[in-house]
Order: C-alpha cells, then sequence, then structure tokens
C-alpha cells in the first residue's frame, strides 16, 4: 500500500515558548526482511527527507528474524538528517534478534540509541528532554532511573516501542508525549478494524493507532512501514507521522492532542 504522510500536532506542557512549532518525524517498525525491502525504507526515508524537521526519531524493530539486515538498514538510513539528531529506542524484535548488535550499528550510523536514559535536545531556543526506553515486551526498565535528567515541570518527550506503557506513565504522574509503534495499526483492517487474532500483540494490545491522551501523557500510535507474519496491509497503510509541538503559554490550548494539522 502507498506510504501516507499523518500530520498531528501537540500542545505539549511546559514547552518554552520559543519552541513553539518545533517539528519531530517519527518512523517506527522498519522491520527490514524478510517482508520488507530496502525500496520500502528508502521511500520513507525520502519522505522523511521531505519534511525538513527539527528532529527524527524511529521507535524500534528495526529487524524481525535477525540482526544480520541492520548493517544495510543503518546505511539506508543514513540520509537521515535534522539539525537536532536522529534518536532511537529498541523494539522487541531487536531484543529477541540481537538488541547490542542493532544498537552499535545504528550508533556507528550517528544514529542516538536511547537505551533507558534521558538526553536533553539544546535546541538554542530552549531545552527539550527526549528519553528512550528499552521494549517493555521484553525488558522491563525502571521508569524513575531512565527519566533521570528530566524532573516535573519539564517538557518531555519518550520513545517507546509499545504504547501501552502510557498507563505506566500516567500512573507515574509523567505528563509527556510518548511516541510508539509495535502494533502496525493492526496491519490488517479488511472491516475498518483488526481481526481478534491480530490484536494479540503484549503491550499493544490498549491503543492501536493514532492519537489518545491517557490522563497526562498524550500517546501517538505509527502503524509503522514494515510487515510481520504476512508480507501484506490491509487498509491501513505505511505511515510517517510529523508531529508539531505547540506550547500551550504560545497557544492559550490546554496540555492536550491538537487537530490533524494538514
Ligand atoms: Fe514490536
Amino acid at each position: 500500500m502507498p506510504l501516507r504522510v499523518t500530520r498531528v500536532a501537540s500542545f505539549l506542557p511546559h514547552l518554552p515558548p520559543a519552541l513553539h512549532g518545533f517539528r519531530i518525524v517519527q518512523l517506527s517498525d522498519l522491520h527490514l526482511e524478510p517482508f520488507t525491502k530496502p525500496r520500502h525504507i528508502e521511500q520513507a526515508v525520502r519522505e522523511c527527507r521531505a519534511l525538513r524537521p527539527d528532529a527524527v526519531v524511529l521507535t524500534g524493530d528495526f529487524v524481525t528474524h535477525s540482526a544480520r539486515p541492520a548493517g544495510l538498514l543503518a546505511e539506508l538510513l543514513s540520509p537521515l538528517e535534522a539539525p537536532h539528531g536522529v534518536f532511537a529506542c529498541l523494539g522487541n524484535h531487536d531484543f529477541w534478534c540481537d538488541a547490542a548488535a542493532v544498537e552499535r550499528t545504528l550508533s556507528d550510523r550517528g544514529i542516538q540509541v536511547l537505551r533507558n536514559e534521558t538526553r536533553v535536545l539544546a535546541t538554542g531556543r530552549g531545552e527539550l528532554p527526549m528519553a528512550g526506553f528499552d521494549s517493555r515486551y521484553v525488558a522491563r526498565p525502571n521508569l524513575h532511573s531512565a527519566l533521570d535528567g528530566w524532573q516535573p515541570g519539564r517538557p518531555l518527550v519518550v520513545l517507546q516501542h509499545e504504547p501501552d506503557v502510557a498507563d505506566d506513565l500516567a500512573d507515574a504522574g509523567v505528563a509527556a508525549l510518548q511516541l510508539s509503534g509495535h502494533t502496525h495499526g493492526g496491519q490488517l483492517r479488511p472491516f475498518g478494524r483488526p481481526p481478534h487474532a491480530l490484536r494479540r500483540a503484549r503491550w499493544g494490545k490498549k491503543y492501536l493507532a493514532g492519537r489518545y491522551d491517557v490522563g497526562p501523557v498524550q500517546l501517538y500510535v505509527n502503524r509503522g512501514i514494515g510487515c510481520v507474519g504476512v508480507p501484506l496491509r490491509v487498509f491501513c497503510p505505511p505511515e510517517v507521522t510529523e508531529i508539531t509541538l505547540l506550547s500551550p503559554e504560545v497557544a492559550g490550548a490546554a496540555p492536550a492532542w491538537s487537530r490533524v494539522v494538514a
């Protein structure tokens, strides 16, 4: 199916007014091989570059059954660029294959892999803390130690492969924008929603695709680029997401999702 670009805007709590309009482009679930081919990745990278984002994020599942394609994938991703960096978190498939190898391969190409840590983007217009957690399906990251380097009262973007972790963040009272993937949006949606059998992904059962307000957490679930199980997507096109961050202070709106921008 042809790739779609989705544009959304998030009124992010505590975003410095000078960062109003900061744009992040998200790709997820690239799953290079066996079903997802280099041409699919190349197309996603082209779309991403055309959007000229301030930062790029990649939310896990780079490979599927083996870490071997990670080298080729890193090469295909190398044209990605953004003034404030390209960041990644790892997904369950990356762990099942070889998380250290995937991390090393991406890092060698300048992609900053966040493994249970928070990095502060010093943009020159204000600071934007970005946290990345390991796959919740496979590992059990300690949210509190991973958020060392962030304090309440500051903005926060969280990269977490599995969307249902938004509940944990909400329970901990963390106000953040969480960017996830994992579900593929169901991948097969012949009747507008996936068959029950395809909704079994652990930590991907509750939030399937798109925008959710989960307490203080604004969650976006990207449908991903690749396929697993079958080389097919039905009424569930691959997705590149552009997220524009808005300062509630500038826009005078409550922290929550805004309308679709496009
Ligand atoms: Fe996954």
